[in-house]
């Protein structure tokens, strides 16, 4: 079954080289057929959405202009290397680090139907990663009527007009400019991709007053960058995420002591991570009274140096702040304005577009403001979604419909047990259980197929899969299920059987079959393995 499934892949994409679409569409009457869209933020996010765009009939989008903002001086997002970031209060340009390698295999991270160059290892290096978006844009970077405008950052975008009509202002500072003054564009869409990573969260430890007066320190792990910076200390990292599990691993080979503090259990959102090697686990700190970690099983760790916070990141906006048009406090806006509990931004149908009723439905669209997910999917989803809708405004269903889906999400966020405004835009809560089956299917199936609903003729149009095929495919599905067997399984291998090995794993892949296979394949061979390796150890 599965092989038929990659075949008909196979051939549907040798067929279809250039995407078919049966005729062209006529605008209704009282649609725009000439626009300005407005970008902001050129990482994975902005891309998509740049190529989601250029990717419509030509028809659809004739006498569009498009212009992305992006402040660094590179497209790619955090994957852009910022490895001296200026120290604290100044914020680096990514969190990212060297030697990081990504925690999700690569064929699950990619935007449909582009694969990573031959024989990529599973867990590729950052760098493999910026390429693979780079490469993405190079489709769109020359397209004519698009701009992407480097080293420019958006200070402030501000609604002029009100719920019925108007257009975007931003204030936009050249920062290849000594000239401090700002300029302004003007815009009928905006797309905000902004990322969701570049605030860090920096919890309160009871204590930490005292313990900042001696010589001990707080980190966070947006500054994180080698294990050398730990040479000779005793250190808890505290976070039980990715970045938490990651990065007490590194630095236990370079630091005196490591510990690692976190909630371990089921429920609250917690991962199945494992234990590092030499990194000890222990519970979450209850305070740091008189030079001493307490822990909050009353333990105290009293040689402690250096305490890291992998304690995540907030979702801001400042430039929709400036301007009043998102608030800090999920809770105390009026429920009708967008705002951000800095994990969830609301009122938002299906994570992307603004439900906010101080514009019109289709003036404000997010995209990849999910986490717990690879986004090559979800995000080209959201950017179909937004690019379609605003080129056929008719496609939009109505505010009140919105936002009552919204509620509903909602309620089945918080039937599994979860504040949606802490738990934030997670793929795999109020859609399935994480990690699920369900995966991260639904969501963007979900904004592609109400496209294809709306107006039938859709069906089959770039990136609109005809009646009866879902969006995502299939294998994602089985990406998504096994994404631990593949972070543990992965670096078991390479640190068991070393370089060879993994170049090995992937060889000969060229094809998105290709690395399907071997998705399945590796997951094969770790089941076996990991039942080998434990009775061996
Ligand atoms: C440590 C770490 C490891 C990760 N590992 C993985 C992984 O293995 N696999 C995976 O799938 N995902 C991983 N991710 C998630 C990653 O964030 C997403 O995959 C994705 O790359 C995010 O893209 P983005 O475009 O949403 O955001 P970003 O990459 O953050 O891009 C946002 C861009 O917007 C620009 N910008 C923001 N505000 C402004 C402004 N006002 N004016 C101008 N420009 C602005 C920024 O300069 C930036 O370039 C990881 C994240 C972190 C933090
Ligand atoms: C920003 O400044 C640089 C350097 O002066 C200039 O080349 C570039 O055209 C400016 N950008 C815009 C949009 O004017
Ligand atoms: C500064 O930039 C603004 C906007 O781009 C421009 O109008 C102004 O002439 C510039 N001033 C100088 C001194 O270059
Ligand atoms: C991927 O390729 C298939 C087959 O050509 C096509 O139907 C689909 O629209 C493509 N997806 C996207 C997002 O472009
Ligand atoms: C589409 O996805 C759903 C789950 O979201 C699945 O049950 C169904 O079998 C899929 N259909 C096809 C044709 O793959």
């Amino acid at each position: 079954m599965l092989q038929l499934c990659f075949i008909g892949l196979t051939l549907a994409l040798a067929a279809n080289a250039s995407p078919v679409y049966q005729q062209p569409l006529i605008l209704p009457p009282h649609a725009v057929a000439t626009k300005r869209v407005g970008i902001i933020g050129m990482g994975a996010g902005g891309i998509t959405a740049m190529r989601a765009i250029m990717s419509l009939p030509e028809e659809m989008r004739r006498g569009w202009e498009v212009v992305a903002f992006d402040e660094l001086s590179a497209v790619g997002g955090l994957w852009v290397p910022d490895d001296t970031p200026a120290a604290p209060p100044a914020l680096p340009k990514t969190p990212l680090y060297p030697g990081l390698k990504t925690n999700t295999a690569h064929p699950s991270m990619t935007a449909p139907n582009v694969t990573y160059p031959p024989e990529t290892p599973f867990l590729a290096p950052r760098a493999a990663v910026l390429k693979y978006w780079q490469d993405y844009n190079a489709a769109t970077e020359l397209a004519p009527h698009t701009q992407v405008l480097l080293k420019h950052h958006v200070e402030r975008a501000e609604w002029i007009g009100d719920a019925d009509s108007g257009h975007w202002r931003l204030s936009v500072r050249n920062l290849s400019h000594s000239n401090t003054s700002s300029s302004t564009f003007t815009f009928d869409h905006l797309i905000v991709a902004p990322g969701i990573t570049r605030y860090p969260r920096i919890i309160h430890l009871e204590g930490q007053e005292e313990w900042l007066n001696t010589e001990k320190t707080i980190t966070h792990s947006l500054w994180y960058r080698l294990p050398e910076e730990f040479t000779g200390q005793t250190v808890v990292v505290v976070g039980g995420g990715f970045s938490g599990h990651d990065i007490s691993g590194r630095i236990a080979g370079a630091a005196k002591k490591v510990y690692w503090s976190r909630t371990v259990g089921e429920g609250a959102g917690t991962l199945p991570l494992p234990l590092p090697e030499g990194v000890e686990g222990v519970p979450r700190i209850a305070n740091l009274h008189n030079g001493i970690v307490t822990l909050q099983d009353g333990t105290e760790l009293s040689d402690v140096t250096s305490i890291l916070l992998a304690t995540g990141y907030e979702i801001r906006m400042p430039f929709l702040a400036a301007s009043g048009l998102i608030e800090d406090a999920y809770g105390a806006a009026p429920p009708d304005r967008l705002s951000t509990s800095t994990n969830y931004v609301h009122p938002l149908y299906e994570h992307s577009l603004s439900l906010d009723h101080r514009y019109p439905l289709g003036a404000l669209y997010f995209i990849s403001l999910m986490t717990y997910n690879a986004r090559g999917s979800t995000n080209t989803g959201q950017a179909l979604f937004a690019a379609y809708t605003m080129a056929d405004p008719t496609l939009l269903d109505t505010r009140d419909n919105y936002y009552a889906a919204l509620k509903r999400r909602e309620a089945a966020v918080r039937a599994e047990g979860y504040d949606p405004a802490r738990i934030g835009h997670r793929p795999g809560i109020g859609y399935g259980p994480l990690f699920g089956h369900l995966g991260d299917g639904p969501h963007q199936d979900l904004l592609v197929h109400a496209l294809r609903s709306r107006r039938p003729e859709l069906a089959g149009y770039p990136g609109i899969p005809p009646f009866g095929i879902n969006f995502t495919e299939q294998w994602r599905a089985y990406g998504i299920d096994h994404f631990m067997d593949v972070l543990e399984g992965w670096n078991y291998g390479t640190r068991t059987y070393g370089a060879q090995w993994e170049k090995d794993m992937v060889s000969g892949q060229r094809t998105e079959a290709d690395y399907v296979e071997t998705f399945h394949r590796f997951v094969d061979w770790w089941q076996h393995e990991k039942v080998t390796s434990t009775n061996t150890v």
